[in-house]
């Protein structure tokens, strides 16, 4: 596997400390993956949840809510900056000037993929609110496509042969998961739930293309410069903030000028905030000291855990053979996708 540039370079004279500082970024690494398999199972299902609850008055704003995020996201990322400058907030604000206003074309850069990324999470909320949980997760799987192809052409990664053969087995698992059941029940309804999956699923492609893009570009930011990953996201939730904004002005506008921004925001809407924050910066944290390959993994198990939770919990899905057939499909070919053969002498270095 690549070795990141932050990983530190094998001389004999600090071998002691490179061993140190890679265990301690291969400890970090599962860590993320594992918060990251948590993250993804809760904030589909609270979302999810969160969009289908009937409740009294208006139900909050998308738009809104992509906002708050980023705005929890710059505080977080913040602090963390506070905290590595030994709380100093003299350093901190030097540090933050340094990085962000003295260097406008770096910053700037960031504005793409925050761009892409805001046009992303307003889109998952739209998938959500037209799909059941396990469909759209395992929809969104299609991402670990648009990465491998964006990280040919963006990174210059070269896939081996039984990776190529594994991104085909993950389209045919895919197809599988959509492939209309034959159920019981009136036609109206199931016209109407067939042209909104439609809305659902071609919010989730976008959103496919626009994450595998976005990842990738990011992943060359952070591993082609020396700046930290936490100044790194100061800069994409400041442009994500300001396009998130725009945005809701744009789409909601007549609604924020009625009932205002954060209009039916309740507990569980607080929670999913919180999470997409959270599960935003565990993915920054995952691209730094794994990859986006690893990242589509981590993701995948997750789907497992909410398919049960889905069919046991909230029985808002029921699951047809032909289903179980792409999501085993699915699942193997991210595990086929991510194997890599261990080198042969010990010694080699893998973060
Ligand atoms: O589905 P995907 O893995 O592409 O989702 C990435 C999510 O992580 C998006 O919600 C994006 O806004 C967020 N993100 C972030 N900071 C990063 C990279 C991604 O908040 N550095």
């Amino acid at each position: 596997m690549r070795q990141s540039e932050n990983a530190p370079s094998a001389t004999p004279k600090g071998a002691s400390s490179d061993m140190v500082s890679s265990s301690h970024s291969k400890r970090l690494k599962y860590l993320s993956l594992g918060v990251l398999v948590l993250q993804t199972t809760s904030v589909v299902l609270t979302m999810r949840y969160s969009r289908t609850l009937k409740e009294d008055g208006p139900r909050y704003l998308a738009s809104s809510a992509v906002v708050s995020a980023e705005v929890i996201k710059i505080i977080v990322c913040t602090l963390i900056v506070f905290l590595e400058n030994n709380l100093s907030l003299q350093a901190m604000n030097h540090l933050l000037k340094e990085e962000i206003v003295s260097r406008p074309l770096e910053t700037l850069k960031l504005a793409i993929p925050a761009g892409i990324y805001t046009l992303q999470n307003n889109l998952l909320y739209v998938a959500l609110s037209n799909l059941d949980a396990v469909t759209y997760q395992v929809t969104y799987q299609l991402k670990i496509l648009t990465t491998a192809l964006f990280s040919v052409s963006l990174l210059g990664r070269r896939l081996k042969l039984y990776q190529w053969l594994s991104l085909l087995l993950l389209m045919a698992g895919v197809t599988s998961v959509q492939w209309p059941t034959e159920s019981e029940g009136d036609s109206e309804q199931k016209i109407l739930s067939a042209s909104t999956q439609f809305v659902g699923l071609m919010a989730v492609l976008m959103a496919c293309i626009s994450s595998g893009f976005a990842g990738v570009y990011f992943e060359k930011i952070l591993k082609e410069t020396k700046q930290s990953v936490w100044v790194r996201n100061i800069q994409l939730s400041l442009f994500g903030f300001v396009f998130g904004t725009v945005g809701m002005f744009v789409y909601d506008g007549g609604r924020v000028a009625q009932s205002g921004i954060f209009q039916g925001y309740n507990v569980i809407t607080c929670m999913v905030v919180v999470l997409q924050a959270f599960g935003g910066l565990v993915v920054a944290v995952v691209i730094k000291y794994a990859d986006n390959i690893l990242k589509g993994f981590a993701t995948s198990l997750s789907i497992i855990v909410s398919t049960l939770i889905s069919y046991f919990l909230l029985e808002d899905f029921q699951p047809s053979g032909v289903f179980f057939l792409g999501a085993v499909l699915v699942i193997a070919a991210t595990f086929m996708y991510s194997y890599e053969r261990k080198p042969v002498s010990g010694s080699a270095v893998k973060i």
